[in-house]
């Protein structure tokens, strides 16, 4: 997240994110599954800005108002794509909570400009409760550390935590332990979301569990995919990416969405490093060598009209 004072209101990116690696290692008794994940955040973002709103006279708490407009490249989809803007919307369920565990009072006037898309595996929601709760933690001058606020991100999504690590990180449990990783050099990538959008939740029900159940983590070549992808990554040695990239989810969504499978094949006619579906889906998405073999594989994809084929990279 990047800091911009601008009197009483303030300014950040929410940066989208992209699992290079995800292994679901097992269920757990509280219906959340146990993950082992490496995540990278985009420069792909949304902006979030936000001022502070006083407590009414009253005694009230101050209202908390999230303003949501759609801008390149969701500006070309219909507004049924956009988040909605009550208390079903992840920023204010996370300023709720903080507000609740800090004792503030003070409202929100938040305005959202949204590019990262919708239900695509990407983490935009997520990115988004993240950084309402960094702003919000300074402009009601609330104080808390990093630390402390990732750990209440837990309370409102698993992947929250991830955000504040600032950079690449592998993320355990049910994805809210985080460790930070080295920054990496630019990995440049190609996405792709349909029209149609999957719910996390529908997902990970759909995963083949008979077959889970049967896979050891150690098995199933987690730990050492891992660690195959690590070392690629701490080298730069991005061409070797592909051999360890991979996403357990992905028989999951392509068993509830065909879209999957068409995004598959085309993928792998052309020279992308690796390739695999975003988190929980729908986006799909190719690791280039760098951004100019990023651009001409995106023109290419762009005449397959899968979807939204959108040309960003790690930061
Ligand atoms: O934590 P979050 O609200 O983002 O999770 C959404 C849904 O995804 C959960 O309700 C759960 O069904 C599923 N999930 C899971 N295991 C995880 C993370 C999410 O089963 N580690």
């Amino acid at each position: 997240m990047y800091l911009r004072k601008a009197e009483s209101r303030r300014t950040v990116g929410a940066p989208a994110k992209l699992n290079l690696y995800l292994e679901v290692l097992g269920r757990r008794d509280d219906g959340y599954h146990e993950l082992e994940t490496l995540m990278v955040p985009l420069q792909l973002c949304d902006s979030l800005s936000m001022a502070p709103v006083l407590p009414s006279e009253s005694g009230r708490l101050g209202p908390v108002h999230v303003n949501v407009r759609g801008a390149f490249p969701l500006a070309a989809r219909d507004k049924q794509e956009l988040p909605p803007a009550g208390e079903e919307n992840l920023i204010v369920r996370a300023l709720e909570l903080l507000r609740r565990h800090s004792g503030c009072q003070l409202g929100a006037e938040v305005d959202l400009v949204k590019r990262i898309p919708l239900a695509a595996g990407l983490g935009g929601g997520s990115s988004d409760a993240a950084a309402a709760l960094s702003l919000a933690n300074r402009v009601w001058g609330i104080g808390w550390g990093r630390e402390r606020l990732a750990a209440l991100a837990a309370e409102v999504g698993s992947d929250v935590p991830f955000f504040f690590a600032g950079g690449p990180a592998i993320c355990r449990g049910r994805g809210e332990r985080v460790e930070r990783l080295p920054r990496l050099r630019p990995l440049h990538v190609v996405i792709v979301k349909p029209r149609w959008g999957l719910s996390t939740s529908d997902v990970y029900q759909a995963l083949d569990y008979q077959a889970l159940d049967r896979q050891a983590p150690a098995q199933c070549g987690g730990s050492e995919r891992l660690a195959g992808l690590l070392q690629a990554m701490r080298r730069g040695a991005w061409s070797e990416l592909g051999r360890w990239m991979g996403n357990r989810l992905q028989a999951a969504a392509a068993a509830l969405l065909p879209w999957v499978e068409q995004a598959q094949a085309a993928f792998a006619q052309l020279d992308f490093v690796g390739h695999q579906l975003a988190g929980s889906g729908t986006a799909y998405f190719g690791v280039c060598r760098q951004a100019q073999h990023a651009r001409r594989l995106a023109t290419i994809l762009r005449t397959r009209q899968l979807g939204l084929v959108t040309v960003t990279r790690s930061c």
